[in-house]
């Protein structure tokens, strides 16, 4: 039987909830305390960890939209291509940052897509009008190319099916075609297409951003939960094992936030694994006051809407005694404010358009590095995370036609890639705070509240001793000391040390000038049970330290 609570009920829970938590503060519960003027602090003992890292933790995300496929990964007759049309130079950077899992093929695009038509002889396959981004989709690069490709830059595939004007029908074939062996119509079919062994997709997404009234084939969130339920129970006689994600809100504004999550719940709790989340932030009038400390805030807010959609997935679970606690999918996450709406997302019916090209500055970079931290504080619970997207779309890598240029989010995305391993640790932090203010701002950003200057991770990889503190430091003006106080074998040595940081917040790379924001050696303190880091001013931290 479903229990069903009106809204009033259930937001009157909520606010209780939320009250309960202010009552002790909402930093406390992230491990953080005010300190007065001084040093920030950090105890770390290693011994208390807040969860084992799954690294699809630190995922991206590849859109068949604007010019991510095209001219990003696929662009065959350039000199810079494979014999399979693969851009060799974005491999190159996309395995050497060791990706943990690649979600494909939409976001929107994938409410209107029929994954028939990107498989299979690519004379036959049609060029169809893609309605999400108003482009023309030649379906040249398609689920298998996509598995290639997958192999080569060394990633594992998430793949999410279309539920917007899709049917379960369709969404459990594509399910068959890619990971039966063989023996029944749809493996067979790609078997004929020349893929003999299955490709074994173990992480799905259940359609897209459902709630969005800007999502082709938008319903109710019943609707869609019951079209769910039906998808995955057909799912699970294929593969019981597989991991099957619905679609949480899509941002926090819509009216429907947390209810969406909670109806669609209802409805397909037992048959789903997981639950994705999505948000993009800017620094805008509306979301900071056009504010750069506001702004390097705003992990803040992902946290807060971690714990939101947290509570609201115990509730379910607690009405439907459930013995299975579901895991959160912040499968989009990045900073998206410029490059959006309008011309920037209408194709005008071109193939490969120039769409969502946002250009990244320095506190853009800053609030990613922030963003991290979150993402691994928060590991207990979200184990999947997708930042959006990887190539020329709101991306940290940008093609033209000779080269490849990383923009400033870059670096705090690829430093995680690199130093995140093993467990985050269970830190308490102390550090001096500064306010930021309600007044003004988008309902879901308007928070009175104390944010601390220096944000910091630590990770730790038993297998090889080595452990890794990554460190925000938002006092845009001065530099701030950072203590670190060991309880537990202390460090023996500094094995990196790097720091993102400069004058003009506002700072871009280019072509031109590609590494005008990008990393600089840090003197790293003396190793010892206790370590003061000096953290420049506006700059985001990394530093590598053998503990054995
Ligand atoms: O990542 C760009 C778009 O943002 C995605 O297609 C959609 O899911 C979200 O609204």
């Amino acid at each position: 039987m479903i229990h069903t609570t009106s809204r009033r009920q259930f937001l009157r829970q909520l606010t209780s909830s939320s009250a309960a938590l202010a009552a002790t503060s909402w930093l406390s519960s992230i491990g953080y305390a005010q300190s007065s003027r001084g040093p920030a602090r950090a105890v770390i003992n290693q011994a208390r960890y807040r969860a084992d890292l799954d690294r699809r933790l630190l995922g991206a995300f590849l859109e068949h939209l604007g010019r991510a496929i095209y001219t990003g990964v696929y662009e065959p007759g350039s000199p810079l291509a494979d014999k399979n049309g693969f851009r060799k130079d974005v491999i190159a950077e996309i395995k050497g940052m060791n990706v943990p899992i690649m979600r494909y093929p939409g976001g929107n695009f994938v409410s209107g897509y029929n994954w028939l038509d990107g498989v299979g002889p690519k004379d036959k396959r049609p060029t169809v009008l893609e309605r999400a981004w108003n482009s023309l989709e030649t379906n040249q690069f398609g689920t298998n190319e996509f598995m290639d490709w997958c192999k080569l830059v060394n990633t594992e595939p998430l793949l999410a099916f279309n539920l917007g004007t899709g049917t379960p029908e369709m969404a459990v074939a594509y399910v068959e075609y890619c990971n039966v062996d063989k023996g029944t119509k749809w493996s067979d079919l790609r078997r004929a297409h020349g893929y003999e062994q299955p490709h074994n997709v173990k992480y799905w997404c259940l359609g897209n951003e459902m709630d969005g009234p800007w999502q082709m084939g938008r319903t109710t969130a019943r609707e869609y939960g019951r079209k769910t339920r039906d998808a995955a129970r057909q799912i699970r006689v294929i593969d019981p094992t597989l991991q099957l994600i619905a679609c949480g809100s899509s941002n926090t504004i819509l009216p429907t936030y947390l209810e969406w999550d909670r109806e669609l719940l209802e409805e397909c709790y037992d048959q789903v694994d997981g639950i994705s989340l999505h948000n993009y932030y800017g620094n805008t009038p509306q979301l900071t006051g056009n504010s750069s400390a506001r702004f390097l805030a705003m992990n803040l807010d992902m946290e807060r809407q971690i714990h939101e959609i947290a509570a609201v997935c115990d509730y379910v679970q607690g009405l439907r005694k459930s013995p299975k606690r579901l895991w959160l999918s912040f499968d989009e996450w990045n900073v998206w404010y410029r490059a959006r709406g309008g011309r920037f997302a209408n194709g005008q019916r071109q193939f490969a358009p120039r769409l969502l090209e946002e250009e990244y500055n320095l506190e853009d970079a800053l609030l990613v590095g922030g963003f991290v931290n979150s993402l691994l504080r928060q590991a207990e619970r979200v184990r999947v995370g997708c930042i959006a997207q990887i190539v020329n779309v709101i991306a940290p890598l940008m093609t033209n036609a000779t080269s490849v240029l990383r923009q400033s989010i870059y670096y705090p995305y690829a430093w995680a890639l690199q130093y995140a391993h093993g467990r985050v640790l269970d830190l308490r932090v102390e550090s001096d705070t500064y306010p930021i203010k309600a007044e003004g701002l988008r309902a879901d950003f308007a928070r009175n509240d104390d944010v601390p200057f220096v944000d910091v991770v630590a990770t730790l990889n038993p297998q090889n001793a080595q452990a890794c503190l990554f460190m925000l430091n938002r006092d845009l003006e001065s530099e701030r000391e950072l203590v670190l106080d060991w309880q537990s074998p202390s460090p023996t040595r500094v094995l990196a040390c790097e720091t993102l940081t400069g004058p003009d917040l506002k700072a871009v790379n280019t072509f031109e000038k590609p590494t005008l924001v990008a990393p600089k050696k840090l003197d790293a303190p003396k190793v010892g049970s206790k370590m003061t880091f000096k953290l420049p001013p506006r700059s985001y931290t990394v530093a590598c330290l053998a503990t054995s």
